[in-house]
C-alpha cells in the first residue's frame, strides 16, 4: 500500500462527510455473544452458552431443533413440528438459510427457487398500511401444497449481463434477473402486480440489532438528515403484530418486521403454512378452495406452533453468536478499513452500534457491537429497485444489511451471492450496484487502483 495509496486517500478527502473513525482493533464483534470460531461451516451455528442463563438451556436446545426439523403435515404423532402447508415453499427454515446463512437464486430459468421466494402485491396498502396482497395468490407465491392441494405456481429468473469497466480498465460483468412465472394453478397474476424476489439472508445475531434502541436508530437517521449529503436513510414503520401498534421495522430486506418473533411468525405462516399466536390465520385466499377446507379439517390443533415453541425458537435466534472479524492486523486489511470509512461506506453500513436495556434476555444488553448496519431504509436507485413498496420502504429503498460475517459466506454456503435478490456473484459487484444514495461510494470504488479495491475487499473479506 504505499505512496500511491496515501496521495489518493488525500484525493478522496473532499468527499468525506463523516467523521473518519479510530483504526485498530473493534473489539469483538457481537459483544459478548461473539465467536472466535473463524472460518468454518458451522461459523453461524455457535451459541453462547455461558451468557445464556443456564434455566434457558433446554428452551435454546427446542428453539435449535424447530429451526433444523423437516415440518410434516398435520395431523402427525410429532405434534411439535406438525402443521406445513396446505401450501408452503419449503418444509424448513434451513433449506432457505443452510447452516444459519443466506440462500441463493436459480442460476438459470430452469432452476427452481431452492432458497429465496417472490413477494406479491398490488398497488395499495392493508389494513396496516403494509403491502396489499395479490388477491389469488396472497403475499407470497407458495410453490408446493400437501395432498390435495394444488401449489401456487413456479416463479423463476431470467439473467441479463452487461460489463462494467472500472477506471484502472478492469472490466467486471454485472448481471440481473427478471421474474418470470409458470403453472400457475389460479388464473393469470393481477395486471398490475408487484413483485420482490428475495434471497433469504443470514440469521444470527439477530438479539443484538434487536436490541438496539429505537432512539439510536432515528438519531442516525437525523444525523444523516443534518449532514445533507446525499445519505439520509428513513427507518421503516411497520405493524408489530405483538403488541398491536406501529413500530420501527429492523428485519427483512426493507426493514418490514419489526422483531425476530414476528419475523419467525412470518417465516412459519408465509414460507411453511404454520399459525402461530400472532399470525393465526391460514394462508388461503379464496380462490384456493381445497386450500381452506384441508385447513378445516387438520387445523384441530391452532395455532399450530404454540407460544412457548416460537419463544423457543426466538430465544436459539437471539443467543446465536456473531463470528469475530479475522486478520485485523493485516495490513491491508487495516488499508481496507481506512477507505471504507473514508468513502463514506460506513455513513450506512455503521461500523459500531450499542445495545441498550433488554429485559427479556438481559446478557444482550449494553453490548457495543460492529454490525456495519444502520438498520435504515435508502433509495439505492432504479437498477437496484423492485418498484414494490413494503410500508415506508418504497419501491427504491432497502435497508443497510448488516456486513459482520459476509466474509464468511463463502466458507459456509459455498457461495458468495450478495444483495436481495442475489445478482452480485461477489462483494465487487454488489457494490457496483449501489446507486441513488449510494452512488458515490460508488463511484470512488469505481476509481480506485486495483490495490485499494483489493484493500477494501480484504477488509470485507475480514468480517
Ligand atoms: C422459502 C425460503 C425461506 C424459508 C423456508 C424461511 N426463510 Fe427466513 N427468510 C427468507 C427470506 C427471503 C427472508 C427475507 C425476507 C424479506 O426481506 O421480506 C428471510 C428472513 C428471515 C429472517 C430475518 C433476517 C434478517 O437479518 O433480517 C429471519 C430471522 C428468518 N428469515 C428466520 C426464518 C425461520 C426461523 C424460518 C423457519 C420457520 C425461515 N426463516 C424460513 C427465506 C426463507
Ligand atoms: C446509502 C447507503 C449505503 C452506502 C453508502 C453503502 N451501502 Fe452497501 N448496501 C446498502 C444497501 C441498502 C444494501 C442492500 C441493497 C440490496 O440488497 O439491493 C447494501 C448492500 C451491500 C453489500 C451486500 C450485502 C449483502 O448482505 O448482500 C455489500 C457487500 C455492501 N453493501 C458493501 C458496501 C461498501 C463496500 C460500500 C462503500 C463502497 C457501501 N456498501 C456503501 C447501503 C449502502
Amino acid at each position: 500500500m504505499g505512496k500511491n495509496m496515501s496521495r489518493r486517500f488525500i484525493y478522496f478527502l473532499p468527499l468525506i462527510f463523516l467523521p473518519i473513525f479510530a483504526h485498530g482493533n473493534d473489539g469483538p464483534a457481537g459483544g459478548d455473544f461473539s465467536t472466535a470460531a473463524g472460518a468454518e461451516r458451522e461459523a453461524f451455528q455457535h451459541i453462547v452458552w455461558e451468557k445464556t442463563a443456564q434455566n434457558l438451556w433446554d428452551k435454546v436446545r427446542t428453539g435449535r431443533s424447530l429451526t433444523r426439523q423437516t415440518w410434516v403435515i398435520s395431523p402427525s404423532l410429532e405434534t411439535n413440528i406438525a402443521g406445513l402447508g396446505p401450501t408452503y415453499n419449503r418444509p424448513s427454515c434451513i433449506s432457505c438459510h443452510p447452516a444459519n446463512g443466506r440462500g441463493q437464486p436459480p442460476a438459470t430459468p430452469d432452476e427452481a427457487m431452492h432458497s429465496m421466494l417472490v413477494r406479491l402485491s398490488i398497488p395499495g396498502t392493508d389494513a396496516h398500511g403494509g403491502p396489499k396482497h395479490e388477491p389469488h395468490y396472497g403475499d407470497q407465491l407458495n410453490e408446493f401444497g400437501v395432498p390435495g392441494v394444488p401449489g401456487e405456481g413456479e416463479a423463476f429468473l431470467q439473467w441479463q449481463t452487461r460489463s462494467e469497466r472500472l477506471a484502472d480498465g478492469k472490466e467486471v460483468e454485472l448481471r440481473w434477473p427478471t421474474i418470470g412465472f409458470r403453472h400457475l394453478a389460479f388464473g393469470p397474476l393481477h395486471d398490475k402486480l408487484l413483485t420482490s424476489a428475495r434471497v433469504a439472508p443470514p440469521i444470527f445475531g439477530l438479539g443484538l440489532l434487536e436490541a438496539v434502541p429505537e432512539a439510536d436508530i432515528v438519531a442516525i437517521a437525523q444525523a444523516q438528515k443534518a449532514a445533507n449529503n446525499g445519505i439520509a436513510g428513513i427507518p421503516n414503520q411497520v405493524w408489530d403484530a405483538g403488541r398491536k401498534r406501529q413500530a420501527l421495522g429492523r428485519f427483512g430486506w426493507k426493514a418490514n418486521q419489526p422483531t425476530t418473533r414476528q419475523q419467525i411468525a412470518g417465516a412459519l405462516a408465509g414460507d411453511m403454512g404454520v399459525t402461530s399466536d400472532i399470525m393465526p390465520e391460514p394462508n388461503c385466499p379464496p380462490a384456493q378452495t381445497a386450500c381452506a377446507a384441508v385447513k378445516a379439517k387438520v387445523g384441530e390443533r391452532h395455532p399450530e406452533i404454540t407460544t412457548a415453541d416460537l419463544d423457543a425458537m426466538t430465544l436459539y435466534h437471539f443467543v446465536l453468536a456473531v463470528p469475530d472479524a479475522r486478520q485485523q492486523d493485516d495490513p491491508g486489511v487495516r488499508a481496507g478499513k481506512t477507505l471504507f470509512n473514508a468513502i463514506g461506506c460506513a455513513t450506512c453500513h455503521q461500523p459500531t452500534l450499542k445495545t441498550g436495556a433488554f429485559p427479556r434476555l438481559p446478557a444482550l444488553a449494553n453490548q457495543t457491537i460492529h454490525p456495519y448496519t444502520d438498520l435504515l431504509l435508502h433509495d439505492m436507485g432504479p437498477e437496484l429497485a423492485d418498484g414494490r413498496p413494503d410500508y415506508r420502504a418504497n419501491g427504491q429503498q432497502w435497508r443497510t444489511p448488516p456486513l459482520w460475517g459476509i466474509g464468511l459466506t463463502q466458507k459456509v454456503n459455498g457461495h458468495s451471492n450478495f444483495l436481495h435478490d442475489g445478482r452480485a456473484r461477489n462483494a465487487l459487484e454488489a457494490i457496483l450496484w449501489h446507486g441513488g444514495e449510494g452512488k458515490n461510494a460508488r463511484e470512488a470504488v469505481r476509481n480506485m487502483s486495483a490495490e485499494e479495491r483489493e484493500a477494501l475487499l480484504a477488509f470485507l473479506d475480514a468480517l
